[in-house]
């Protein structure tokens, strides 16, 4: 066997356990699952959401309602974590749920809780960056792409929402819900607000968002703009957030020494837009009604 070939298939072997990674924060990402992800499970369980009912169930039915999961759809749950929102929506649906997180510790995990359910629909769960789904999953493939408190990690949130669109069978629903910095309404909560979003950056290996930024980024690419709004959660059935706090203060994680400083520093929202099931390159001179109902009658 020639030079070449040992490092070709060298190289295939590295991909087979090591999936590259975009970037370097990525990597970073994936170790800091690794290594916290017990950490995570021992308080929040399979579902590693803070923005939450105390009946988390209560919360991924919520979810199937707004993303609009329905049987039969192919679904990638990008940033899936141990799978336990997968699982759940195969269980009530019949649904195939590829997910992708960049932690092979959740991998691992993510097989017990696949097994220990009865499922009526398929979970498939990979380890990967979710900045090269195209590459790991093909084009037009998906009537869902789903992002649960796993966007915000990306630093480069307009070549992810580019891979999910191009993921995105034509009139496909990308479906985020994420935490976004807030707007300040002075000069001295907002230098409080950037402190306090660095720290949960620093923290979480993450990248809090910024909500004009992103719709930005979805509009340039013809994204149909469904919605953007705060989670609609039932005051009694919300969990208010203590489930984050419990985390921050068993482990040491971001915790808050202070309250009376404090500014709260994100807004919780759910942004759903449609991949236009027309190519709106082609007759640039008309405005097309963007409404799902409009797109069926071309
Ligand atoms: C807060 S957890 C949310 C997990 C899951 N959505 C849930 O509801 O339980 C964030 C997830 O995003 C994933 N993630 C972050 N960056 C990623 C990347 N570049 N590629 C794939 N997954 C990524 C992490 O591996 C983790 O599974």
């Amino acid at each position: 066997m020639g030079n070449e070939n040992i490092i070709t298939r060298m190289k295939n072997l590295f991909k087979q356990t090591k999936p590259e990674v975009v970037s370097a924060h990525s990597t970073n990402v994936g170790a800091f699952y690794d290594s916290t992800t017990s950490k995570f499970m021992e308080v929040y369980g399979e579902v590693i959401q803070a923005f939450r009912t105390t009946d988390v169930k209560v919360y991924l039915d919520y979810t199937i309602e707004n993303a609009e999961l329905k049987d039969g759809q192919k679904i990638l749950d990008a940033g899936c974590g141990v799978g336990g929102p997968a699982s759940y929506f195969a269980e009530k649906l019949n649904v195939q749920v590829e997910g992708i997180t960049v932690s092979e510790v959740q991998v691992q995990k993510s097989k017990e809780i696949i097994a220990s359910k009865k499922l009526k629909g398929i979970v498939n769960i990979q380890q990967g960056d979710y900045h090269r789904i195209d590459e790991i999953f093909g084009s037009n493939i998906f009537d869902r792409v789903i992002f649960l408190e796993s966007f915000g990690h990306s630093d480069n949130k307009s070549l992810l929402i580019e891979k999910a669109f191009k993921v995105l069978k034509p009139g496909g629903i990308l479906y985020i819900k994420d935490l976004f910095k807030r707007e300040h309404p002075n000069e001295e909560d907002g230098k409080k607000i950037d402190r306090i979003i660095n720290e949960i950056n620093k923290a979480y290996c993450y990248h809090v968002a910024d909500l004009h930024e992103v719709l930005a980024a979805m509009r340039r690419l013809n994204f149909i703009l469904l919605f953007v709004k705060t989670p609609e959660v039932k005051v009694g059935e919300f969990e208010h957030l203590t489930i984050s706090n419990d985390f921050q203060n068993l482990f040491d994680i971001a915790k808050i020494i202070s309250w009376e400083d404090y500014v709260f520093p994100i807004d919780f929202y759910e942004i759903k837009v449609m991949k236009p099931p027309f190519d709106m390159n082609k007759e640039k001179h008309l405005y097309f009604l963007n409404r799902p109902e409009a797109v069926t009658q071309l």
